[in-house]
């Protein structure tokens, strides 16, 4: 089986959740099996090893997880964006509409220098709300998203084409 297929294979699908008609993709079985999580974090290591970004931003929550491994493992910083009211110091902020809600999320003002060059972490793109302001976040410090990276895209959701529309590329690894 190829690491697309176990990743795909071990994603669980819960229906109704948070609310009804929602199909929730719940990260944690890849989480909980070690060689899943191996593979996961072996497979963005590979992808941005050579492109030597300066930071990994990683979304709250899900993308904590992922993020700050990757981020290690490349031996780079790793900057949280979080959900509103969460970050002690100044920030720049963004509101958007998510699946199931709305949010806003923050970002350190010192989390990213002008110039730096970052990939941008999270676990899933449904309709692409969190991510969109996750890179507009950065791109107010002067920062260039080279990438989105997450493992789950939900195409139905339109997220990823609306992403790409906005000018960001995007890495994920089952659909
Ligand atoms: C989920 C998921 C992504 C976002 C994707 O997070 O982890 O961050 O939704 O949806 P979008 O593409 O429609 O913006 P959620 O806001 O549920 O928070 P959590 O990580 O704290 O569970
Ligand atoms: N975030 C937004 N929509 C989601 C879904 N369907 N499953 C998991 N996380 C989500």
């Amino acid at each position: 089986m190829d690491d697309r297929d176990l990743i795909r294979q071990t994603l669980r699908t819960v229906p109704d959740w948070p609310e009804p008609g929602v199909q929730f993709r719940d990260i944690t079985p890849l989480l909980q099996n070690p060689r899943v999580f191996r593979v996961l974090i072996d497979q963005f290591v590979h992808r941005y090893f050579d492109a030597r970004p300066d930071a990994i931003a990683g979304i709250d929550a899900r993308g904590f997880i992922l993020g700050a491994v990757l981020a290690y493992e490349l031996n780079i910083g790793f900057v949280p964006i979080r959900k509103k009211g969460k970050l002690p110091f100044d920030t720049v902020e963004e509101s958007y509409a998510l699946e199931y809600g709305e949010a806003t999320v923050e970002l350190h003002t010192d989390a990213v220098k002008p110039g730096d060059r970052v990939v941008l972490v999270d676990d899933l793109i449904a309709t692409g709300g969190t991510m969109l302001a996750g890179k507009k976040l950065l791109e107010r410090l002067g920062a260039t998203v080279i990438e989105g990276a997450a493992i789950v895209d939900l195409p139905e959701l339109g997220g990823s084409t609306r992403l790409r529309a906005e000018g960001l590329a995007l890495h994920t690894l089952v659909s």
